[in-house]
């Protein structure tokens, strides 16, 4: 396994639509693609990110990980388990929506506040090419709709509103964290 090298905003390989993985491939024991998303995984965690996109490693083909352990800096949030998602497509986006605090490992140190749908339908195909489908709210929404953006090319800039509370990890310490819940991704 291996730590893959975060792209930031400023690569071009986030603003590129990401292509389609070919399930053969993904089932092919002769690929590299299962290592790949192992290092996606250690790489998720070594970074501490809730969710990782392969854009975000400088790759640009459909596939995310994410999981989220409860810990106190997210208190109340719920847990999402361990989740490799291929080639994922969301439908179905609430009207109704929330917002949260979100930050990403390819803005680094900034955070913002991201309107999201509070409930979406996923389809998708986990890592051995299973079909996957299910409805999905709250944090988990929230995660997911983030990293399927950096598919699509767009970060969580792209999606904000209101601008005027963008801070710095640091001043959204100092001046918001105390009011307001944190959202990561
Ligand atoms: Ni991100």
């Amino acid at each position: 396994m291996a730590l893959l090298k975060i792209a930031k905003l400023g690569n071009p390989v986030l603003r590129q639509v990401a292509k389609p993985v070919d399930l053969n491939e993904l089932t092919d024991p002769e690929s590299e693609i299962q290592a790949f998303i192992d290092d996606m995984i250690e790489t998720m965690h070594h970074e501490g990110g809730v969710g990782l996109a392969a854009p975000q490693v400088n790759r640009s083909i459909q596939i995310v990980v994410l999981e989220y352990a409860e810990n106190e800096r997210y208190p109340g949030e719920i847990a999402i388990p361990l989740t490799v998602l291929v080639n994922p497509v969301l439908s179905d986006y609430s009207a109704e929506t929330k917002e949260g605090w979100e930050s990403c490992l390819s803005l680094a140190d900034f955070r913002g506040l991201v309107p999201r749908s509070t409930t979406i339908t996923l389809n998708a195909y986990d890592r051995w090419g299973k079909k996957i489908q299910k409805t999905v709210s709250g944090f988990e929404a929230v995660v997911l709709q983030h990293e399927i953006d950096h598919l699509k090319g767009l970060v969580f800039l792209d999606r904000m509103k209101d601008f005027t509370k963008l801070s710095y990890q640091a001043e959204f310490e100092e001046f918001w964290v105390k009011k307001e819940g944190a959202t990561p991704s």
